[in-house]
């Protein structure tokens, strides 16, 4: 595992000095400028980060989990998905999740492949009976709204949006069986604290995307019937896998729509999903090498203190990111109500005078990975993710790296 001091080698034959690089900006045409600049600046290795990935998803995977999984190479990789050395891994961290997030009694972990992507319809086909009230504030949100919007069997959608950087809230309705949110919406860095809604008709269900939220941002499952996630953000893993914590509610809930007649498509049945969890298996076959993974990260997250734990390093790390740009000059906090700032996604705007795509492509081209911000959202950004694999020391050194760049830039 190369560290970004080692993975800068190489990047650039020969340092520049900050007037050799002022001396391209100003002769380069707008077109050429962008990569010269970008491979002109050399971050001083001091000011590097170890570990250069600050991805929202896939997220930086640590050094211990892959050794992890190479440490098993022969005997768990390659085997038999039906067989008890897979299906135990499977137990492990279903039963690690569950101890995670304090899961009351009767909750359980489902899990099966297809990604968040895939439980949004799944939630179509199998949770929502009926009517549901969507919140979207943000790409994903959007995008798990409008398939149920199209979904022929079920009544149309109430669905409240606010703009990019807001989030709005639920208001209680007659007739809306599922209330259905991110907790954190990662194309904009904003995040809601999931509430059940005070009168919302009995037996009416919350149905949380927790894609980038789950393992970094502090949850009640009281306060949830269903919570959807994937490995590739907080847990450190591979994509491809969702997983769920269903209350009981949620799971008489997803028996009695299996039971009545819809037509439910065979990979996005729920009850399937249930009653192969229950056995520590999927459905089809699942990725192996993700699952092993995500369980040591899981044991990771619970042998330091669990999701307290995870919660005071991604604020911790977040808070070195917000801070940095309230203090500074050219950059601001997206989301300008600090009680919705992401504690795992934080957005960053930097002044107009500075293109942030060049300060990303600067940082790329010394090893600093994935600050670009989320293509469709448009603006001039850095979008960071500090999920709990990421050392809060690392978060200080980046902020030094990007004054480093603006600086060159300035
Ligand atoms: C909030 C949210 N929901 C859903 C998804 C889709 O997840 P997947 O790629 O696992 O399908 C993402 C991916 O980034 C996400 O951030």
């Amino acid at each position: 595992m190369g560290s970004g001091h080692g993975r800068t080698k190489g990047l650039l034959t020969q340092p520049l000095t900050s007037t050799a690089s002022i001396l391209i900006r100003n002769v380069l045409a707008p077109t050429d400028r962008s990569s010269n600049v970008t491979d002109a600046i050399r971050i001083p290795a001091d000011l590097l980060p170890a570990d250069g990935r600050f991805g929202s998803g896939p997220s930086k995977v640590r050094e211990e989990q892959v050794a992890a999984l190479a440490g098993v190479w022969q005997s768990y990789l390659g085997t038999s998905h039906r067989q008890s050395t897979v299906r135990s891994q499977v137990g492990r961290l279903r039963s690690g999740l569950a101890s995670f997030f304090s899961l009351p009694e009767g909750y359980e972990v489902i899990l099966g492949n297809g990604g968040s992507t895939a439980f949004w319809d799944i939630a179509a086909f199998g949770l929502i009976e009926d009517r549901a009230q969507f919140l979207t504030f943000g790409e994903f949100g959007a995008k798990f709204a409008s398939g149920v919007k199209e979904a022929p069997f079920l009544g149309d959608p109430t669905i409240i949006t606010s703009d990019p950087g807001d989030a709005p809230s639920f208001r209680a309705e007659p007739g809306i069986d599922a209330y259905c949110s991110p907790h954190n919406e990662t194309s904009t860095g904003v995040a809601i604290t999931p509430q059940r809604v005070t009168g919302a008709d009995a037996g009416s269900l919350m149905i949380i995307d927790a894609t980038s939220a789950a393992g970094g941002l502090a949850v009640d499952p009281q306060q949830f019937d269903t919570y959807f996630f994937a490995p590739q953000k907080s847990f450190g893993s591979d994509g491809g896998l969702w997983f769920a914590l269903m209350s009981p509610a949620a799971i008489e809930r997803a028996a009695r729509i299996k039971a009545s007649n819809r037509w439910i498509s065979p990979f996005l049945d729920l009850q399937t999903a249930i009653d192969n969890s229950r056995q520590n298996q999927t459905y089809n076959t699942p990725a192996l090498a993700t699952i092993l993974m995500m369980a040591e990260q899981v044991d990771w997250f619970n042998a330091n203190g669990g999701l307290d734990w995870c919660v005071a390093r991604t604020n911790e790390s977040s808070g070195i990111v917000y801070d940095w740009a309230e203090a500074s000059s050219v950059a601001t906090p997206f989301v300008s109500d600090p009680a919705k700032r992401s504690g795992v996604v934080a957005t960053i705007d930097i002044d107009e005078a500075i293109d942030a795509t060049i300060i990303a492509a600067t940082l790329r081209a010394n090893g600093i990975l994935d600050t670009e911000p989320y293509r469709k959202l448009g603006r001039n950004q850095l979008r960071i993710a500090v999920f709990p694999a990421v050392e809060p020391d690392d978060v200080r050194q980046l902020m030094r790296s990007i004054d480093h760049v603006i600086g060159q830039l300035q």
